[in-house]
């Protein structure tokens, strides 16, 4: 996993929208602890889910321009890395239909490793983390925080979803809030709720501080 890890420490170094290494790391980790929470330890699992964690967003189109030379790099370094042609072909399937953006449309199957690294990459979009990432994104993005005058919007297919323009807090309603009900597993659930509430009591202290309710 070094080689992998060195690799994904070089590509996402320069992110600050909320998809830089740490994310990665989170997401690689957080998936393992999933996983092993609901299944007996399998050792061949565990790599896939650990290598498709950290590289998940590599091809982002978000974060990358060239697909194609990042996909092509990624195939280098799990060869390096010993992994089997079998286990780069699941790799990269995974990372390749995990996104939120691409599920939108239609919901795609992930083999069993990638249910646990689709909800680690969702449940880092929540809680604390998640309030901050979007914070994080929406700034660079040049986005307002909030604005009373824009309404949330729930968008329906990936197009509208990618060319709207929003603030950082409609877009807690737009996605952030939903996700709670399109995790995979169990246990991914049980947290995603725990975190969806942990958002939605940060999003009271808000609005009474923006309303200036009977505070001072
Ligand atoms: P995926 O990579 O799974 O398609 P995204 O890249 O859209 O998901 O989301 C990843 C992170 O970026 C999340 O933390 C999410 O909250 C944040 N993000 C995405 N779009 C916005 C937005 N319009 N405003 C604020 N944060 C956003
Ligand atoms: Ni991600």
């Amino acid at each position: 996993m070094k080689k992998i890890i060195k690799f994904v420490q070089q590509e996402m170094k320069n992110d600050s929208t909320g998809h830089d290494f740490y994310h990665a790391d989170r997401v690689a980790r957080l998936a393992k602890t999933l996983y092993l929470l609901e299944n007996e330890e399998n050792k061949d699992s565990i790599k896939i889910i650990l290598a498709a964690g950290y590289l998940h967003d590599v091809i982002d189109p978000k974060l990358t321009e060239d697909i194609d030379k990042k996909k092509r790099k990624i195939i280098f370094i799990l060869k390096e890395s010993d992994f089997s042609c079998k286990d780069i072909e699941k790799i990269i399937y995974i990372i390749e239909n995990m996104s939120f953006s691409k599920n939108l449309e239609q919901r795609r199957k992930l083999p069993l490793e990638g249910l646990y690294v689709q909800d680690a990459d969702r449940l880092d979009a929540l809680g604390a983390i998640g309030i901050a990432r979007a914070f994080a994104f929406g700034g660079k993005k040049d986005n307002l925080i909030y604005d009373p005058n824009i309404k949330p919007n729930i968008k329906h297919d990936e197009k509208s979803y990618k060319k709207r323009n929003s603030t950082s807090i409609n877009h807690f309603y737009e996605k952030l809030f939903n996700l709670h009900q399109k995790m995979n597993t169990n246990v991914g659930k049980s947290i995603a709720i725990k975190r969806t509430n942990f958002m939605k009591k940060y999003l009271n202290e808000f609005f009474e501080e923006w309303n200036i309710k009977n505070e001072y």
